[in-house]
């Protein structure tokens, strides 16, 4: 598909406010993405789309500049070292945490994670790799594993790596989970932290608590302080 010319790109500024469609008009003028195809998902703060990229998909990720809660994103992320500095700013605080989310996806790649490798972030919008085939896979909340021992045990792998490579989560359940063929894709790392923040004991042990939660459900026996201990080796 070719790049849509620029009139068409004022399409969206019934969805988008201006400044977000310029972003969206320069990552596809640089290549990213020919065009935005579907929403996949409306969040809490951003918007899910995916985008067409010659014969690829790639996904979009926008965060809303206009209506985000701009103040529980601000409590969030004032507590990771790596942003201290900021103060009410408002753009750029929503700037940061779309530059955060690729942060982490890079960093959990890095470590082997299986999550989406991130593309490009600008401003607001967070390019990156799209899971799925014609439609997203399924949230695992949606499509419960065949086999949950062996899904589970991937998790805590995934889990393992996340820890060993300074990388919390922050907000891991059946809801950022993708089941892709009966093996997890983890998303949205939007509050994804690494351990020293003064937070990251508590979101930890959230996460695994989460994640034993869904799975006891499913019918495992699940002791969590040795699958801690087994997450917290390196
Ligand atoms: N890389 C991706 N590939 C495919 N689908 C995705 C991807 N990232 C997000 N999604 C879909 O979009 C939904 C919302 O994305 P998420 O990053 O969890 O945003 P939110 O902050 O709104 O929870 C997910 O539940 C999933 O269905
Ligand atoms: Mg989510």
């Amino acid at each position: 598909m070719a790049r849509k010319p620029k009139e068409e790109w004022k399409t969206y500024e019934g969805i988008f406010d201006k400044f977000t469609v310029r972003t969206l008009f320069e990552l596809s003028g640089a290549g990213f993405f020919d065009a935005l195809e579907s929403p996949i998902a409306l969040g809490k703060e951003a918007n899910i789309f995916t985008a067409i990229k010659g014969k690829e998909r790639v996904c979009v990720k926008v965060y809303r500049l206009e209506t985000c809660d701009f103040n529980r994103m601000y409590e969030y992320i004032r507590t990771d070292p790596r942003y201290a500095e900021l103060k009410h700013h408002r753009r750029k605080i929503i700037f940061a945490w779309a530059q955060r989310e690729f942060r982490n996806l890079l960093k959990a790649r890095e470590a082997g994670v299986r999550c989406p490798t991130p593309i490009k972030y600008k401003n607001n919008v967070l390019v990156m790799e799209f899971i799925g085939e014609q439609k997203p896979y399924p949230l695992l909340k949606d499509l419960p594993p065949d086999n949950p021992k062996q899904f589970f045990n991937i998790m805590i792998e995934e889990m393992r790596k996340m820890h060993k490579n300074n990388i919390v989560h922050g907000d891991l359940s059946e809801y950022n989970i993708l089941n892709m063929n009966n093996k997890p894709v983890i998303i949205d790392f939007s509050h994804a932290t690494q351990l020293k923040n003064p937070e990251a004991k508590m979101l930890f042990e959230r996460d695994i608590n989460n994640i034993c939660r869904f799975f006891r459900k499913l019918g495992l026996k699940i002791k969590e302080d040795d699958i801690k201990k087994k997450i917290a080796k390196s």
